[in-house]
């Protein structure tokens, strides 16, 4: 069957059954790899997406249940030339040691940003508690979305 799905601002249609998981969709089917597979399971935070802003794990969202929702992606946030002020400050903050965490961690802070523009660093860290970074960069991430945090408003 076809589902259409809504992605970045463009709709598109995709081949799939409706218990397909988010996550294979978007990197097999759309070519967006930005989210990661890292356990399949819901647990390290490495897939993350938003759906109407919200975070969620796109490894167990099935695309049937999507409906009309706004899928947000990392590849739109920002690009290469114009990246977005979270990845702008993790690269600043050189926040990335392996990279396979960073989506998650950039998607969740954006969601967070979005609620709440100045958090203190225990909000922070609070917000991405469950996404994990076996790399152990937590707190480089934590400058950078807290650098990124202070640049809210200026722009
Ligand atoms: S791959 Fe989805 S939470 Fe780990
Ligand atoms: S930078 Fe490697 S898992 Fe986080």
């Amino acid at each position: 069957m076809t589902i259409g799905l809504k992605v970045n601002g463009s709709r598109r249609a995709v081949p799939a059954e409706a218990d397909a998981p988010l996550l294979y969709v978007l990197r097999n089917d759309l070519g967006l790899n930005g989210a990661k597979f890292g356990c399949g399971l819901a647990q390290c935070g490495a897939c993350t997406v938003l759906l109407d802003g919200r975070a969620v794990r796109s490894c167990v969202t099935e695309i049937g249940s999507i409906g009309d929702s706004e899928i947000t992606t990392i590849e739109g946030l920002g690009s290469l030339d114009k990246p977005h002020p979270l990845q702008q400050a993790f690269i600043d903050e050189q926040a990335a040691q392996c990279g396979y965490c960073i989506n998650g961690m950039i998607m969740t802070a954006k969601e967070l940003l979005d609620k709440n523009p100045h958090p203190s660093a225990t909000e922070v860290r609070e917000a991405l508690a469950q996404n994990l970074c076996r790399c152990g960069t937590h707190g480089r991430i934590l400058r950078a979305v807290l650098r990124a945090a202070q640049g809210n408003g200026k722009t």
